[in-house]
């Protein structure tokens, strides 16, 4: 979708992805992360209700990008703490950075169109390091139209086994109650 459309959903409040609290299953999975200095990169990030959850956890490496300035904005004033050069305004498919231990995916993936999806699992490989995680949640349903761009397990394994290993990949037991049974949460080792 076009950095408007993204900007017209801000502006006009039609935000209702936005759980206005971190992930549960975001966060459960994160316990899992021992490395307090693990570079962790939240993408289509918007309101990143996480990142000061994972600052509390102890993480020091967090990153967020999103393509709307007034989510990141927003995110600017909400966390005048966050370190400015880790809170990014781009296109993620277009930015550089890289060398990622971690990267997590809640409602990006759904976000972008589904020509795009093979391209989502070959950057996020791109962007992590050696080993390193892509974990989060997908949805696993379909949607009228969209966003939301729904979908099911077994044509999202064709896309990610290209690029990963699978060492999660299950349905959600904490998904917020409106997404119960809908989700599915995973964790995938990239390919060397
Ligand atoms: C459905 S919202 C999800 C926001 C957040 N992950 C959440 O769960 O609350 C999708 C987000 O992805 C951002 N986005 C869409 N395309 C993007 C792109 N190409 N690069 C970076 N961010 C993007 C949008 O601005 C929006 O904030």
């Amino acid at each position: 979708m076009e950095k408007e459309f993204w900007e017209n959903r801000y502006e006009s409040q039609q935000t209702g992805w936005d759980l206005g609290q971190p992930s549960p299953p975001l966060m459960e999975l994160m316990k899992t992360i021992h490395q307090k200095d693990a570079k962790i990169l939240i993408p289509g990030c918007g309101s990143a209700h996480e990142a000061k959850a994972l600052m509390n956890m102890g993480f020091n490496q967090v990153w967020l990008i999103d393509i709307s300035e007034h989510a990141v904005e927003q995110i600017r004033k909400k966390l005048p703490e966050f370190p400015q050069k880790h809170l990014i305004c781009e296109d993620f498919f277009h930015w550089k950075e890289g060398d990622f231990d971690i990267i997590l995916e809640q409602t990006f993936f759904c976000a972008i169109p589904p020509v795009m999806r093979e391209n989502y699992a070959k950057t996020m490989h791109q962007k992590l390091k050696p080993g390193g995680i892509l974990q989060g949640v997908l949805f696993n349903r379909e949607f009228e139209g969209g966003p939301p761009f729904g979908g099911h397990e077994a044509e999202y394994k064709k896309i990610f086994e290209t690029y990963f290993h699978f060492i999660l990949w299950e349905s959600c037991p904490c998904s917020i109650p409106p997404r119960a049974n809908s989700e599915l949460w995973f964790q995938l080792k990239r390919k060397d």
